[in-house]
């Protein structure tokens, strides 16, 4: 696909920017044009995300914060809107899997880990980014939830329901700021792969020994993408020009919808 750049002297905020999905749309943003400004919790990750940009027409940023702490994360988006300048366009979009068990086995405490990222610090990241441009009367923002928060898959309840409360924020939040000119849409991945997540889950999955998968990975691999109506897995590189399109103004009369990137699972 040939790309444009649609987002040239703009500055494009993701969270999550030194995991597999943040790093990727980080780097289509700025091929875009966009000024990006990556932030993580992990600070090794980070600087090697950063340092892997070779471009010298956009400004690159980092902010090392855990995004469940809001007064930080307040502070250090001060700190790079002035060194890099004011968002525009946000992928909020850091998140933590958490553990694979029934309900009744679940442990409480990742229950409450897994909804304090992936709900709670997705929320602190809109609330903090959308009064910045509400006061500008401008902005576009995408959300990562995941096909989890649209069907409720076994043995995820911490993922999906916190996921299923993205999508929820996501309509809310497209309706407290359509007056202020902001779109907010969501984005929701499924089975993608190879790699560490992807080995990740099918091994936990395997793991519960419940009667939705084999108890063996190679086989609850094949289970999986034999539910996939196109009958592979997706690869990461097919997240980022789902998520730019939908920042951009190409979308403009999109607001409130989360877009499974799901090869046909609805
Ligand atoms: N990979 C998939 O198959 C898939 C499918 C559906 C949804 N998702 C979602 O996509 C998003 C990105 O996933 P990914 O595959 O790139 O995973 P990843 O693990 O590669 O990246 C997630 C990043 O978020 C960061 N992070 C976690 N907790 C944080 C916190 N408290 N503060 C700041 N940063 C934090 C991690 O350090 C990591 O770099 C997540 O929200 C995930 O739930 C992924």
């Amino acid at each position: 696909m040939s790309e444009t750049r649609r987002f040239s002297g703009k500055t494009t905020l993701v969270t999550g920017a030194a995991g597999n999905i943040g790093l990727a749309v980080a780097r289509r943003m700025a091929r875009e044009g966009s000024n990006v400004i990556l932030l993580d919790l992990d600070r090794a990750k980070l600087e090697e995300a950063a340092a892997s940009f070779d471009t010298d027409d956009v400004a690159i940023g980092s902010i090392v914060c855990d995004i469940t702490d809001y007064a930080a994360l307040e502070n250090e988006l001060d700190k790079a809107e002035s060194a890099i300048g004011p968002v525009d366009y946000l992928f909020n979009n850091a998140g933590y899997q958490g553990a694979f068990a029934p309900i009744h086995d679940y442990p409480v405490e990742d229950f409450q880990r897994v909804v304090s990222i992936d709900l709670v610090g997705a929320f602190h990241v809109l609330r903090a980014v959308s009064r910045r441009m509400v006061a500008r009367r401008s902005g576009s923002i995408v959300n990562t939830a995941s096909m989890a928060g649209l069907q409720g898959p076994p043995n995820m309840g911490g993922y999906g329901s916190s996921k299923f409360g993205v999508v929820g924020l996501t309509q809310v939040a497209s309706k407290d700021l359509a007056p202020h000119n902001i779109r907010v849409n969501a984005i929701a991945p499924a089975l993608m792969g190879p790699g560490f997540m992807w080995d990740r889950q099918t091994e936990l999955q395997a793991s519960t020994n419940t009667q939705y998968f084999s108890t063996d990975p190679e086989q609850v691999k094949k289970e999986m993408i034999a539910g996939v109506p196109m009958r592979r897995l997706g690869d990461i590189e097919e997240i980022p020009g789902t998520v730019a399109f939908l920042l951009s103004e190409d979308a403009s009369y999109i607001t409130g919808v989360t877009m499974p990137i799901s090869g046909g699972i609805l």
